[in-house]
């Protein structure tokens, strides 16, 4: 069986398929697109496969990390300069946007863009055009722009640091990465997926993980996202292939989890849980299921189920299956 991925990003869940339709709609345009996600949650993959599924997957992508460069040097950096520009121009300088012409320019933490160069890229994607620093003239310009940020936008723009007609201007196409943890099966999609490449870049035998090790997988937060699920799991195997008894079988510790009490029983024994939880965690695999299988039709999902629609509302409350 092949697995469900798009470009790399790995995921089966109904929220990432959501999320690879809409990439793959985005790339069919050339509109700007922005991408928000908490950290780790896979943005750059996300811009890559927007340019990679594109009409100009050929020409070249350029990232930016507008939160990485000084604040002088920014419009060098984006539009380039020419020779005698400022102090220490000594020689002229392409930038980001004119290496990008026919391609994609990915502006990663657009939201650290300095309030006087968001004028400037307002400028320059309502008119296609840019001016090198210390430059005579405009030069046209064929580029796709696609943004990323994590940090909340429309609040940057109600506190004054982001420009409302910067943000409507990049937000034609909104992309949203969910947090790991709401992607459900993903986790140990994702999770396996990586232990196999690592056992095999390593050149190890076997290794899988214990039951405990899954449920601690799926119990954890992840704050870090795909990002922290990678290191953890690197973090393991370079444990385990350290290991003279052979790299085996991987537990919660070695991946620094730690199982909570609730998934153990009375006998310490783990894999086992209180009949309660066993039973939501059922009932609420059940709806993923039947919504998933339904594209989220309520009325088709609850006969699926057998329960009415106000019940089928309920549970979907209940269990935060809600799409914000
Ligand atoms: N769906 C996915 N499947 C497989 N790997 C993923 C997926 N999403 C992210 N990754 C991996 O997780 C790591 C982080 O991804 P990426 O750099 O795209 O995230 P990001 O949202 O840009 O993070 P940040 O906000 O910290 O810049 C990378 O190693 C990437 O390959
Ligand atoms: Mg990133």
């Amino acid at each position: 069986m092949s697995i469900p991925e798009l470009y790399g990003m790995l995921g089966s869940s109904m929220v990432m398929q959501r999320v690879f339709a809409l990439i793959t709609q985005a790339a069919r345009t050339n509109y700007p697109v922005l991408i928000t996600g908490a950290t780790g949650t896979g943005k750059e993959m996300a811009a890559r496969a927007i340019h990679q599924l594109s009409k100009r997957a050929k020409n070249p992508f350029v990232v930016i990390n507008c939160g990485a460069i000084a604040e002088n040097l920014v419009e060098s950096e984006l539009f380039g300069h020419e020779k005698g520009a400022f102090t220490g121009a000594i020689k002229q300088h392409i930038g980001k946007f004119e290496q990008a012409n026919s391609g994609t320019v990915f502006l990663d933490e657009i939201g650290e863009l300095p309030l006087a160069m968001q004028v400037k890229l307002l400028r320059v994607l309502q008119e296609s055009t840019i001016e090198r620093v210390g430059g005579r003239g405009t030069i046209k310009l064929d580029v796709r722009v696609v943004a990323a940020t994590n940090v909340d936008l429309e609040e940057a723009v109600e506190t004054g640091r982001f420009r409302d007609d910067l943000f409507f201007r990049i937000n034609v196409f909104n992309v949203h990465l969910p947090r790991l943890k709401d992607r459900g099966e993903d986790i140990l999609l994702i999770a396996r997926h990586f232990l196999e490449e690592e056992r095999r870049r390593m050149g190890l035998s076997r290794l899988s993980f214990s039951t405990e090790a899954i449920v601690a997988l799926q119990a954890h937060s992840w704050p870090g996202n795909v990002r922290e699920l990678k290191n953890r799991i690197r973090q393991a195997i370079a444990l385990k292939s350290g290991d003279s008894n052979g790299p085996g079988v991987i537990d919660p510790k070695d991946l620094g989890l730690f199982v909570r009490s609730s998934d153990k029983t009375v006998h310490g024994e783990v894999g086992i849980l209180p009949l309660r939880e066993a039973r939501a965690r059922a009932e609420k695999d059940a709806v993923l299921k039947a919504l998933s299988l339904t594209g989220n039709n309520i009325s088709k999902a609850a006969k699926l189920l057998e329960i009415s629609r106000p019940t089928l509302h309920d549970l979907i409350n209940k269990y935060g299956l809600r799409e914000k």
